[in-house]
């Protein structure tokens, strides 16, 4: 049987259009058979929740010209598990009032600690997405999926 994929979705928040943001990737990799969604703030991730995910989506607000803490805690706390997500698909993206390409920048120094396969590109965006970040969100969205779906896992043998 074969099993359904899953892309973990998990954020960093404090007004919404992150929030926002992350719902309409959703809508993009829900384009895709086969592969299902779990959508999860990053105070409330569990390492379970990230060893057993083939793909992500992390997401910030700009906070102080860096990310916001929540995530950059929840990428400590996955230290252990880092061998867990290498090579897994990863889209990442930002909001912010100026300072969102900065934000990704700082996102993607800490993710690359992981080996992760980026699906790019990844999305900065201004405030409250616009149509025209929406329509990008949901293609990347999509893209992602489909990397998901093509990506082989290592099997693990267990002496
Ligand atoms: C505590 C705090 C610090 C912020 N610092 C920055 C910043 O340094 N640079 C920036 O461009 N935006 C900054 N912002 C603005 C937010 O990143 C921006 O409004 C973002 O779109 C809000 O995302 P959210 O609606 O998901 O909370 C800050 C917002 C908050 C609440």
């Amino acid at each position: 049987m074969v099993k359904n994929k899953k892309i973990l979705i998990t954020y960093a928040s404090a007004i919404g259009s992150t929030e926002k943001l992350a719902q309409v990737i959703a809508e993009g990799i829900r384009k895709v058979d086969g592969v299902s969604i779990e959508v999860k703030r990053a105070r409330d991730v569990k390492t379970d929740d990230v060893v057993s995910a083939n793909g992500y989506v992390f997401g910030s607000h700009s906070a102080s010209e860096y990310i916001e803490g929540e995530i950059k805690t929840l990428f400590e706390g996955l230290s252990p598990v880092k061998e867990k997500m290498s090579g897994k698909p990863v889209l990442l993206f930002t909001t912010g009032q100026g300072m969102q390409v900065l934000a990704l920048a700082s996102i993607e120094k800490l993710v690359d600690v992981f080996n992760p396969q980026l699906i790019k590109p990844s999305l900065a965006v201004k405030g409250m997405p616009g149509e025209a970040d929406k329509a990008n969100a949901i293609a990347m969205g999509e893209k992602l999926a489909d990397a998901v779906k093509k990506t082989q896992e290592p099997t693990y043998i267990v002496a």
